[in-house]
């Protein structure tokens, strides 16, 4: 017994062991059999060094080796040897030597995997999904695994200093729905009673600060049945933070110092502090939508007012119906964006919802396109001032209601920046939006609901207009963005019960509804709560964004599928009917 067991990882003998007898345990990466000598790559956690047997060194030692196939699992006893000149590796850590084994005994064996461990060529997600334990042993998959490791670390440390406390909060908890929809568990001692999963732990955070905690943070897995996308998983992780007699901008400052020091440490990457601000109404209309990607500018322009001086039919009649037009210039984009591409682009539009997308190519002396003749020399000009467009530059227009307009310039702008490759790898645009509407009218409901969730509070000056112009009331809420993505959101909370009891009756609770739904936040909010107020990071997408992933499933060990599958398990699947009749749904 422990014959076997390893004296150094696979990533650790350098030029200076060389000489010493070492025992090693991996698996098998690859294998070169020379007929005479059998190399092999023996993987760890750790790194890949490269094993040599010599028939010379043990005939039957010689034949196992030659068994060894992908992935079987090995300890290895032998000599490190510096590499004969002209056969180093300067690609791998352990380059300089090689192991010259004397001892070799197999572990365990293994199936031929679904796919190679070693290729870096790209495999099937749901195959790596089923097979988790050996996507999760590809190198690349154990780095991002690292780095989350490391990132946590940096979370405990520096919240830590900072003074906040690591409350637990319950996954069992009341279903208070608002926002995405519950994940529920049936109660076995109170049949017809659920628990629902968090969506996050907001309501318990901020019963803390009543609680006079003070400054709360924990990592936390919240839990929402929604429609999954690339950057949104059923089961996800925040860093979840809360403090007391704080404003925006000392929870704004807190999470700046983290972001500082994770892009710092991690990636080594500096971050200019303070993050630039922008508004709401300045980013939807500069960029469309509240989460641009700020890499890049090709900012929208409203030319509504040009496009009245028009004779185009479309622009015209849009303008009649009251629609809006805007347009963006997408730089040197007229050499790469033939006739068949533009109506590419144009499909591309109609899929939000868009009826067309014109366009105007920029010329030396002239626009030029088939609807260039509607628009006269003088439009043409300030149509290029405005956009200060080059020659060789693209102009795109929408005309449509403000949401359409909105959505698809933004879609075209993201979608433009990768064609034309105007983004920097490596280059990160962290920035907070501000000035968010409280509410928002939501058409399907026919009601206002909350636009971050309902606990989030009105700025005191906008408060008098709660009743009388809802829509024109700002929140005191700001959302941090990366690179198009949303990192994070958060706000200063209600801390007032008669003000939380305003906002429950504007989305549609009077005091009994809100009183059955939220009365232990109510009683708590009566029981002298202090000013106080968040924020939420998503920690999964902080990975994506760290690693340069597009993908937050290659950020979570045992992630779902877009159809919220656990393929490696099978979940979600049935069950007893015994464990039914328990919980009475049988
Ligand atoms: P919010 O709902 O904006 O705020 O969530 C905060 C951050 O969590 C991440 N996130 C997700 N990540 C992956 N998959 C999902 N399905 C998903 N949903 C959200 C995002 C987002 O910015 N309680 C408030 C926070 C607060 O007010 O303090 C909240 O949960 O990165
Ligand atoms: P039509 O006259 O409909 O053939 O359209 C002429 C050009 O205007 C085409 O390039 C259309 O893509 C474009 N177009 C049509 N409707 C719109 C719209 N609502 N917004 C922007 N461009 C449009």
């Amino acid at each position: 017994m422990g014959q076997w067991k390893r004296t150094h990882t696979c990533g650790e003998l350098r030029a200076s062991d060389a000489g010493k007898t070492v025992t090693l345990c991996g698996w098998v990466h690859a294998y070169r059999d020379h007929g005479g000598l059998v190399f092999i790559d023996l993987r760890d956690r750790y790194g890949i060094t490269q094993i040599v047997f010599d028939p010379a060194a043990g005939r039957e030692m010689h034949a196992l080796a030659r068994e060894l196939r992908s992935e079987w699992v090995v300890s290895v006893t032998g000599l490190v040897s510096k590499r004969p000149e002209g056969t180093r590796n300067p690609k791998l850590a352990t380059g300089e030597i090689e192991v010259r084994a004397k001892h070799l005994e197999v572990l365990n064996r293994a199936d031929t995997p679904p796919f190679e461990i070693a290729s870096d060529e790209p495999v099937n997600e749901e195959v790596r999904l089923r097979f988790r334990y050996l996507d999760l042993r590809r190198p690349l998959m154990q780095q991002v695994l690292l780095l989350r490791h490391r990132l946590n670390k940096i979370v405990h440390r520096y919240f830590d200093e900072l003074g906040f406390i690591e409350v637990e909060t319950p996954m069992l908890g009341r279903s208070t729905p608002e926002g995405a929809r519950d994940y529920l568990v049936p109660s076995r001692l109170h049949h017809g009673c659920w628990y629902a999963l968090p969506q996050s732990p907001q309501l318990y955070k901020q019963i803390l600060m009543v609680a006079g905690l003070d400054r709360y943070y924990q990592i936390a897995r919240c839990l929402r049945d929604e429609d999954l996308r690339a950057d949104r998983q059923p089961e996800f992780t925040q860093l979840d933070l809360e403090m007391s007699f704080v404003d925006m901008n000392d929870v704004i400052e807190v999470v700046e110092g983290f972001l500082a020091r994770v892009f710092g440490e991690l990636l080594g990457y500096q971050i200019n502090l303070p993050l630039p601000r922008l508004s709401y109404p300045e980013v939807m209309r500069k960029y469309g939508c509240d989460k641009p990607d700020l890499r890049f500018g090709m900012e929208i322009q409203d030319v509504t007012d040009l496009v009245l001086q028009t004779e185009f039919r479309v622009f015209r009649q849009a303008l009649e119906q009251g629609d809006i037009v805007r347009g963006l210039c997408a730089p040197q984009a007229a050499e790469r964006y033939s006739r068949k591409r533009l109506e590419e682009l144009e499909e591309f539009a109609k899929r939000y919802g868009a009826k067309g997308l014109a366009w105007l190519r920029v010329e030396t002396e002239k626009l030029s396109s088939p609807i260039e003749k509607f628009f006269p020399g003088s439009v043409q000009q300030a149509l290029r001032e405005r956009f200060r467009a080059s020659p060789g530059d693209v102009l795109f227009f929408v005309a449509d209601s403000e949401e359409i307009v909105c959505d698809t310039l933004a879609a075209l702008r993201n979608h433009l920046a990768a064609e034309l490759g105007l983004i920097q790898p490596g280059q990160f645009a962290l920035a907070w939006v501000i000035d968010f509407p409280l509410l928002v009218w939501d058409k399907e409901e026919n009601r206002w609901v909350a636009n971050h969730h309902p606990f989030t509070s009105p700025k005191e000056e906008d408060l008098p207009r709660l009743e009388s112009e809802p829509g024109s009331v700002r929140a005191k809420a700001y959302d941090l963005i990366v690179n198009g993505y949303e990192l994070g959101g958060g706000s200063i909370r209600i801390h007032r019960p008669d003000v939380q009891q305003r906002v429950f009756s504007m989305i549609g609770l009077n005091e009994e509804q809100a009183q059955k739904r939220f009365g232990f936040l109510l009683d708590a909010l009566r029981f002298g709560a202090p000013p106080h107020g968040g924020i939420a990071l998503g920690l999964d997408r902080l990975v994506m964004l760290l690693a340069g992933l597009h993908s937050i499933r290659d950020c979570i060990a045992f992630p779902k599928t877009q159809r919220a599958q656990d393929l490696m398990t099978g979940a979600p699947a049935p069950v007893d009917i015994k464990q039914l009749k328990e919980l009475g749904l049988a």
